[in-house]
């Protein structure tokens, strides 16, 4: 039986590295919605959109194709933006422009469509409460911003990126902030999600985890 896995939590606490994972063990597809709101916050700034005007807002949509690759990549308009939608002003104006209705239903409904068979295993911020309600595993993945921005520090440290602890956890709260606090769909755990504290396991011992609640289910 398949099933649709549902990953949300704060920024930084592993959704993505465990989700691959689970994909990789399950032979299931994953979704990474936050890589669609970075894909946005590019189109965007490269069209000088200003965010507060929705007729510019709409514009800028129509112009957006994103494709999420088999292998990882993150496409828009075709050119491979995998790296370029990684940077710190990007996740930001990524937190920034999720904040907008308009983009928040057109990205829900791309969302809906490309998990509308089962096998899929999407995170984000607002899956099991909005995109998939229906999904029959839903984690809500968290971590203390302290180990959070000590596991993107070493992250940077291996890619060669020079970083500081301090602002990078000091980023960490403040897009936490404003993804909790938003008007529309802002991040929260849904009722039925089961809280898995990663503070002090590893991503294998978070991926066991989620097995044992994912056979519980199949
Ligand atoms: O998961 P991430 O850090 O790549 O996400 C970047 C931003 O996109 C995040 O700060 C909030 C927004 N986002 C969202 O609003 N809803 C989602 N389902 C996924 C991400």
């Amino acid at each position: 039986m398949r099933i649709n896995i549902a990953i949300d939590g704060p920024s930084a606490s592993g959704k993505s590295t465990v989700s691959r994972e689970l994909c990789k063990r399950l032979n299931y597809i994953h979704l990474d919605t936050g890589a669609m709101y970075r894909c946005v916050a590019l189109h965007a700034e490269r069209l000088n959109t200003n965010i507060n005007d929705d007729n510019q807002l709409i514009d800028m949509l129509e112009s957006l194709a994103i494709e999420l690759t088999d292998d990882g990549k993150v496409l828009l308009n075709g050119e491979d933006v995998t790296d370029a939608i990684r940077t710190d002003e990007i996740s930001m104006a990524a937190s920034d422009i999720s904040t907008k209705k308009i983009v928040r239903e057109a990205l829900v409904e791309m969302q809906q469509e490309m998990a509308k068979e089962k096998g899929f295993v999407m995170d984000g911020r607002d899956i099991g409460t909005v995109v998939l309600p229906d999904a029959e595993v839903k984690i809500y993945l968290t971590a203390s911003a302290s180990a959070r921005a000590m596991r993107r520090y070493l992250e940077n440290q291996k890619r060669g990126i020079e970083s500081n602890l301090i602002t990078l956890k000091n980023e960490i709260v403040d897009r936490d902030y404003q993804d909790m606090h938003r008007k529309y769909s802002p991040l929260r755990q849904a009722e039925d999600a089961i809280l898995i504290d990663s503070s002090d396991m590893t991503v294998t011992e978070v991926v066991d985890e989620v097995m044992r609640i994912i056979s519980e289910k199949i």
